[in-house]
């Protein structure tokens, strides 16, 4: 669900010439995950995973960081932490991954989608203060590719209504705001290390939690719900149940591998920038004969190299580029069929305002293969069959 290959694609059995992902090995995952089975921690909350909490308090400025098994788990916890009551409303686009909304919903609460942007497909910050009720309980922007949302205006909106804003921050490892590192913006935020990720661990995810009144009550979550902390902290003789929680920590295998990647975080970042920008600057004259517009980002936002998309100006054009690059065995994938148009999101969500870009946009949009290790000449067959499509 994460990423949509072409069914046709898979149907054809077309070779993979260029896969859209490829996960980078450091090297010294497989060496750290020794480590820790030697070590005789296997459950989670060990070194490794201090290492990680570390890394991720360190670059994005949080209070506590508590490692999760996926980014859904992270947004699981955070509508635990936000303490999302059943009626509560929640804004977010409904341009976005199931789980955004899915976290939230099995607290009972209703996703109010509102529309995105037309330049950087994120959530429209000039639309959330009209889509806001007595209900509304937080803003969710997701920093769609790992640009930042208009976080400035959005925590300013929060404040004025008594908000929560929960990053989602699942693209968005070493990505910036004005400066800021994303994810350390709201009161908390979710990130992922799925295998498409910059970062990964397989499955994987983190909560940063960036308010400290919340740091006692999320290791309570984190831990079952129990006051294990303070057992282990040698605060409590025996440990007991004291609120909703779930097992949220990872083993410390999970913890080790991601350990060996955060390790190199900046030079996987810089490697899949270089991948973005070169075919940044080769789709240029076609942006300029109009034939698909690129990414726009303002001057207050970083590129982390996480995807690369183009729109083409009809989805007609857009699912016929995919199919000729499918035939060629290079994998583009579309992303993210609306939420406000599937099952689930009209039972349990609703419109806040129209959603016109949403439908426009996702139905425009195709990702090209982005990798460390995706070499200038992949990237320039991929352009070249790109305009060759055009008649270029
Ligand atoms: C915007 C967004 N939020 C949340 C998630 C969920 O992350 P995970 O796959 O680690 O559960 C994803 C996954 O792709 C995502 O794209």
């Amino acid at each position: 669900m994460t990423d949509l290959v072409s069914p046709s694609l898979r149907k054809q059995n077309v070779p993979l010439a260029i896969p859209f992902t490829k996960a980078y090995l450091t090297g010294n995952e497989l060496r750290y995950i020794t480590e820790a089975l030697a070590g005789n921690h296997l459950c989670g909350n060990g070194p490794f995973t201090e290492h990680c909490h570390d890394w991720f308090n360190k670059n994005t400025g949080a209070a506590g960081t508590f490692l999760t098994h996926s980014g859904t788990s992270a947004l699981e916890m955070a509508a635990l932490l936000g303490d999302i009551q059943p009626g509560d409303e929640v804004i977010m686009p409904s341009f976005t991954f199931v789980t955004t909304a899915s976290a939230f919903v099995m607290r009972g609460a209703v996703p109010v989608f509102i529309d995105i942007r037309e330049d950087n497909l994120n959530l429209d910050e000039t639309l959330i203060t009209k889509a806001i009720t007595k209900k509304t309980k937080a803003i969710v922007p997701v920093h769609y590719a790992g640009i930042a949302c208009e976080m400035d205006t959005i925590n300013a909106i929060a404040r004025e209504n008594d908000l929560l804003v929960i990053e989602d921050a699942a693209h968005s490892v070493l990505s910036s705001y004005k400066g800021r590192p994303l994810g350390g913006l709201g009161t908390m935020s979710a990130v992922s290390f799925h295998e498409t990720k910059n970062i990964v661990s397989g499955e994987g995810g983190a909560l940063l939690v960036n308010d400290e009144k919340l740091l006692d009550r999320a290791f309570t979550i984190w831990e079952k719900g129990t006051n294990r902390r303070e057992f282990f902290l040698g605060k409590v003789d025996k440990y007991t149940w004291h609120e909703l929680g779930s097992s949220y920590l990872p083993s410390e295998m999970t913890a080790a591998f991601l350990w060996a990647q955060l390790q190199q975080a900046q030079y996987i970042t810089q490697k899949r920038v270089e991948v973005w920008h070169r075919y940044h600057d080769l789709l240029q004259p076609l942006e300029e004969a109009e034939l698909l517009r690129r990414p726009q980002w303002s001057q207050d936002a970083s590129i982390n190299g996480h995807i690369y998309y183009i729109l083409l100006p009809k989805p007609e054009i857009r699912d016929a580029l995919l199919t000729h690059l499918s035939k060629a065995g290079v994998e583009a994938v579309f992303h993210y069929l609306p939420l406000h148009s599937s099952t689930a999101g009209q039972k349990f969500g609703r419109a806040g305002s129209d959603l016109n870009n949403t439908n426009h946009l996702s139905a425009c949009l195709l990702r090209f293969p982005i990798w460390v290790g995706l070499g200038p000449a992949e990237i320039d067959h991929i352009v070249t069959l790109v305009k060759e499509f055009f008649g270029l």
